[in-house]
């Protein structure tokens, strides 16, 4: 099993290694849990290692997407979209059954074998398009395995009313067809306001976690796990000593990345690593890019 760094710090050892390549990995949570922030992070790591990256928005126009990637910190979206290194595919507004089967097909056989990374955000509309199980499942599994032809595939799913049991009909069909299941819970605490945790509910081939891991979201990080549940903290640390760290890591991290962060630095507050310590998280940072 051949695994890809998945760009999102933390993530990869609880994933023993990374993304299954060729695989689709369906992230399911609710509104505002960070799955198109994370959606980005992967493509983008494709991106740095020379990949391609195809964008399917099924949800959100294109412009969206893009402005709230640069505000989450990547300037650089726009260059990968000019050099056409990364490609949307804006099916918002289609009728989801005819662009799965005649759309999709003619796609999928001009990029076949490119070992790009597509992300598809959310898979929600596709599900609603009809109330047949029978033919929801039959248009996410096309969809699943057309896109795997191209590349690794990671999707979304929409989770909603409470978060929790994933017992829902939206969400079993396309846990069902994925190689990989990750959901990213949102709990509201009593006095903290809001905790999230991540948990893998499933990874083919792969000895991976099977607990709860606090993440957060951060500029210019995007989505960050906690990898280690003994160090949970919530002690609030100060980002002043992420930029002590950084500089003392430089030169085990890609200059893009290094400035990327730097670029943020100073719109980073406390609350922002209270799911992981800095230490933990500057080693994550270094850890995904060791094998570069
Ligand atoms: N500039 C930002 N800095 C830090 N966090 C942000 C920023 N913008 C959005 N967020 C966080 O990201 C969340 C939205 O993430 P998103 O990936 O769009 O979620 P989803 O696609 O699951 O609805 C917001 O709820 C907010 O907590
Ligand atoms: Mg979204």
């Amino acid at each position: 099993m051949n695994k890809i760094k998945s760009g999102i710090y933390g993530l990869n050892s609880l994933l023993d290694g990374g993304i299954n390549e060729n695989s689709a990995t369906v992230v399911i949570g609710c509104s505002g849990a960070g799955k198109t922030t994370l959606a980005t992070q992967f493509i983008r790591r494709g991106l740095e290692m020379g990949q391609e990256g195809i964008f399917v928005s099924l949800d959100e126009n294109k412009e969206q997407i893009i402005r709230e990637a640069i505000q989450m910190g990547w300037k650089k979206i726009v260059d990968y979209i000019d050099e056409e290194k990364l490609v949307f595919i804006d099916a918002s507004g289609h009728e989801f059954s005819a662009f799965i089967k005649k759309e999709l097909p003619s796609f999928v056989a001009d990029w076949k074998g490119a070992n790009a990374r597509i992300s598809i955000d959310p898979l929600t509309p596709v599900m609603w398009s009809t109330t047949d199980r029978y033919e929801q499942r039959e248009l996410i599994g096309f969809m699943l395995k057309e896109t795997r032809k191209v590349g690794t595939v990671l999707a979304t799913l929409e989770e909603h009313g409470m978060t929790g049991n994933l017992s829902g009909n939206e969400t079993v069909i396309p846990m069902y067809l994925a190689d990989c299941v990750i959901h990213l819970k949102t709990l509201h605490a009593q006095d903290d306001g809001l905790q999230r945790r991540l948990k893998i509910m499933k990874c083919r081939s792969s000895r991976h976690s099977k607990m709860e891991h606090d993440y957060s979201i951060v500029k210019g990080l995007g989505v960050v796990v906690n990898p280690d549940n003994s160090s949970l903290v919530h002690t609030k640390e100060k980002p002043g000593e992420l930029q002590k760290m950084l500089e003392e890591s430089k030169v085990h991290i890609p200059s893009r990345v290094y400035q990327r962060l730097s670029d943020v630095l100073g719109e980073l507050r406390e609350d922002d690593f209270s799911a992981i310590k800095l230490e933990v998280l500057m080693q994550e940072i270094i850890a995904e890019y060791s094998d570069d």
